[in-house]
């Protein structure tokens, strides 16, 4: 019975997911901090591949993936003003940024799968082709 009211009262306070409960700020940021992430784990991905480094590629492409499974919820409306670099495009072209999306997607897909040169390249050529569109210089 407590356990119950309890369960209640949790679904009273918190009836959506902590996502939608996020700030549009903080959104913004913790886009920004994913976006540096995803640099961070591709050079050292990098490293590893040009065989400067001997360490296990593994890790870095698996959270490139994940990451690029987040970042489709992380373009909420009314995140588009703010500190941000994100051009208004985002919001505008919705079927040309999911497609940038679902490209990079499916390139961090490959590159998870089996890790080279070429599906590195890839994944780099999603992200630039993603911000020539909607990132401002
Ligand atoms: C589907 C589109 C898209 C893809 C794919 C994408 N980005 Fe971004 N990226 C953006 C947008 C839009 C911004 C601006 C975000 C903002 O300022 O709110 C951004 C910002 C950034 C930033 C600057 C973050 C900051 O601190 O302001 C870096 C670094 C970055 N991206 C790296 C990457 C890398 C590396 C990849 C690929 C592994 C990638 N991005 C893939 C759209 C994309």
């Amino acid at each position: 019975m407590t356990r119950h009211v309890l369960l209640l009262s949790l679904i009273v306070i918190f009836p959506y997911s902590t996502a939608s409960f996020a700030d549009n700020e903080d959104t913004i940021k913790y886009r920004q901090h994913l976006m540096n992430i995803l640099s961070l784990n591709l050079k050292s991905s990098s490293l590893i591949l040009k065989g400067k480094i001997k360490a296990d590629i593994a890790g870095h492409n698996a959270a490139i993936l994940d990451s690029s499974y987040k970042l489709s919820s992380l373009f909420p409306e009314g995140s588009d003003f703010g500190d941000t670099d994100a051009k208004e495009a985002v919001w505008t072209q919705n079927e040309k940024f999911n497609s940038e999306l679902l490209k990079f997607n499916n390139s961090a897909i490959a590159f998870n799968k089996e890790p080279s040169m070429q599906t590195f390249s890839d994944v780099t050529k999603s992200c630039k082709s993603c911000h020539k569109a909607f990132r401002e210089k």
